[in-house]
């Protein structure tokens, strides 16, 4: 059902709570998401992007008890990814002259995906379309964050930012608005979205941040297109993702490693009582590659300054779940992170090459030092990893 969010802007999105990944199995969402579509009532009425494909219908019916869809004058899609171009293809059936209005990338998206003859209509940064009342829609190209057709359009007399997935969580709640939701969960979902999501470009986020902040627009409210509405304090995320954008981490050490036997496991495990031993300030979390999701390892990993990655040797290369996650890490190339590795070994013991490999092609800087152990590791084993952390974090 819609909801009212501001005066005449009513939220007529779908929140998904049971769902339990994204984009595929890449990105696990223990809160659920939601997509946040908004209907703008004024002498005009302006539809902002959809939902998933797949709630198509129950977004048309729910649209149609809200409105004579006829009545919609236009719709602004900010971004034609399906989870909020995907109800288009039904919507259309019912308003196909409705004009629709995106980014020139934006065409390509729409008609690759929905191969349909709709009336669509490019805008640009700068452009504005009155829609009565004294109120206007401005739009704000932001091709990166994430997709090329990516862009924000800025309701005026309101003061709202419709930004699409820039500063959006997957996080579904019936309260839709930041201050009525726990916002420790809010912020550290929004970290988790930019680590996975926005990080590969970061420095478009921070000349987009910088754009926005020229502009100086009245804020009262930012509407992304996933999770909470940011009513209280909607600065507040502008300010995280400038810091995230810049090389960001806290002060907090991970390892993360895949086992067979556990031997790898066991250096894990001396590697982090050692680092416990000797920063008793600093946040130490480990985790097991191939039983934690990816995208909540890579959310600990953007928050981490140095990073300890160990894995046994199989086949001369490395485990498939350590290979999967250094094939995202690659993609996203976090700057200034520092990294060390380590692993046990049978015959051979390539591992280490290929993690140190793989790391320097994702922006790791890479520790000389790294521990490789034979067979089970023993008492002797055991001290190596202490001396090895020891030596690591000398000056750390
Ligand atoms: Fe939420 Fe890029 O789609």
């Amino acid at each position: 059902m819609a909801k009212n969010i501001k005066r005449n802007i009513y939220f007529v999105g779908k929140t998904d709570p049971d769902v339990l990944d994204f984009h595929g199995h890449e990105y696990t969402t223990h809160y659920g998401t939601s997509y946040n579509s908004y209907l703008i009532k004024e002498e005009k009425t302006v539809l902002i992007d959809s939902v998933k494909n797949t709630h198509a219908r129950e977004f048309v019916d729910n649209l149609k008890k809200e409105i004579d869809l006829e009545k919609i004058d236009f719709i602004v899609s900010n971004h034609s990814e399906l989870d909020h171009g995907g109800a288009f293809n039904l919507l259309m059936k019912y308003i196909p002259d409705t004009p629709i209005y995106c980014s020139a990338a934006g065409i390509n998206s729409l008609r690759g995906y929905h191969h349909s003859n709709w009336n669509l209509k490019v805008v640009k940064t700068g452009d504005r379309i009155s829609i009565g009342n004294g109120k206007e829609l401005f739009f704000i190209e932001a091709p990166l964050l994430h997709w090329p057709d990516s862009m924000f359009c800025y309701l005026s007399g309101d003061a709202v930012l419709f930004s699409n997935d820039a500063f959006g969580q997957h996080f579904s709640s019936d309260f839709l608005f930041n201050d009525s939701i726990n916002e420790e969960i809010i912020l550290d979902e929004a970290l988790k979205y930019f680590a996975n999501i926005l990080a590969p470009y970061s420095k478009l986020v921070e000349r987009k941040i910088q754009e926005l902040q020229k502009l100086d627009l009245p804020l009262d409210m930012i509407c992304p297109s996933h999770g909470a509405i940011w009513r209280k304090n909607p600065k507040q995320i502008i300010n995280k993702y400038l810091e995230w954008s810049k090389s960001y981490s806290e002060n907090q050490i991970s390892i993360v490693y895949e086992t067979m036997y556990n031997s790898t496991k066991v250096i894990a495990k001396n590697i982090e009582e050692g680092i416990r031993e000797l920063k008793d300030d600093t946040a130490v979390k480990i985790f097991n590659v191939a039983e934690i999701s990816k995208s909540d390892i890579i959310a600990e990993i953007f928050k981490s300054k140095l990073i300890f990655f160990g894995c046994p040797t199989i086949n001369r290369r490395i485990m498939s779940n350590m290979a999967g996650l250094l094939e995202l890490l690659i993609a996203l190339q976090f700057k200034t992170k520092q990294a060390a590795v380590f692993g046990s070994y049978g015959w051979s013991g390539e591992s280490l090459i290929v993690l140190e490999k793989k790391l320097r092609e994702s922006g790791f800087l890479i520790a000389e030092d790294n521990l490789k152990i034979q067979w089970r590791p023993n008492e002797e084993a055991r001290s190596e990893c202490r001396q090895f952390v020891k030596e690591l974090l000398k000056e750390k």
